[in-house]
């Protein structure tokens, strides 16, 4: 069988390349969250309950949401509170039935469709937005901004230089920073594995048919992990997903929010609770504005 086209050949030594370790935090395809097919599969896996794949579970959810209300948001002067990078609305319903007043901002219009009719469903004023954090200046001021699934991690050192002075002055003094980053004991997939497949058609990555080429890598002097995707389509065409993530510890994350005007003031295994130890693969951090 050959499954060459008529005048088509195969160019191994481009397909060779795709094995290479890329530079640290070499670029991305610009449209991975807000690109309208790949957005609606992630919608879908956002609000499948049984998968933490893009959203944690909605037992996770509820107990996250129940704890930093408890603990934190009760003892803020102020009831504004801002969700970065909200998807379709999970945290944010929940907090707004809390009787907060909410917003949320995230890239993906798709996601942000199905959180505003989420809103209206559940008879909830959330303020929703389209928009991309990295660029957000904020006329309001909030008393607590989350952050919530790793999201500040995936950011090379400048972007989350960018982020930080951003929440800063969208925060109200003594305002809190909520959000959660990977730990180095993280499972990630050795440098050795390759994952070639195919998908005939209606695969994640797009609707007509792809090859992929799934690869990990780790850049263990910078602290950092890369997943790569590389999706060829029929005529050879290829488009390159790179998600990027800075691990941290207790004393490098606490270093980086000093430098951004953050005292932290808690972390732990994740935003339920539950104490920090070595083992654990992540951290939930809580940080205070200081000036
Ligand atoms: C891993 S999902 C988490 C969604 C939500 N926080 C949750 O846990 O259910 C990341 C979300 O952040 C959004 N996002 C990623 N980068 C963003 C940016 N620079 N500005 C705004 N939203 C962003 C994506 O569209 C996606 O909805």
């Amino acid at each position: 069988m050959n499954i060459l086209g008529e005048n088509h050949s195969i160019n191994l030594a481009k397909l060779s390349e795709f094995h290479k370790r890329p530079p640290l935090y070499a670029a991305t395809e610009d449209h991975f969250w807000d690109d309208p097919y790949i957005s609606q599969q992630m919608l879908e896996a956002h609000i499948n309950p049984t998968t933490d794949v893009a959203s944690r579970k909605p037992e996770t959810i509820e107990a996250t949401v129940e704890w930093l209300d408890k603990e934190f948001f009760q003892t803020l002067s102020g009831n504004q509170i801002i969700d970065l990078g909200c998807g379709p609305g999970l945290y944010t319903s929940k907090i707004a039935q809390l009787g907060y007043e909410v917003s949320g901002i995230d890239l993906s219009k798709n996601a942000i469709q199905y959180a505003k009719k989420l809103a209206k469903k559940l008879d909830l004023s959330i303020k929703y937005q389209i928009g991309n954090y990295l660029d957000w200046r904020s006329y309001q001021k909030y008393d607590a901004v989350t952050l919530i699934y790793y999201d500040y991690g995936t950011f090379n050192p400048l972007q989350r230089q960018i982020l930080l002075e951003n929440i800063h002055e969208a925060l109200k003094p003594g305002g809190l920073f909520v959000f959660d980053v990977i730990t180095k004991n993280h499972e990630h997939q050795s440098d050795q594995c390759w994952e070639w497949s195919v998908c005939e058609n209606n695969g994640f990555w797009m609707q007509e048919g792809y090859l992929s080429l799934s690869n990990s890598f780790r850049y263990e002097s910078a602290a950092v992990d890369l997943s790569q995707h590389i999706i060829i389509n029929e005529n050879g065409e290829t488009k390159i997903y790179r998600i990027w993530q800075h691990w941290f510890d207790p004393s490098t994350i606490s270093s980086e929010l000093e430098e951004g005007g953050f005292e932290m003031v808690w972390v732990g295994s994740d935003l339920q609770g539950t104490g920090f130890s070595h083992d654990s693969e992540a951290m939930g951090i809580i940080a205070r504005k200081k000036n």
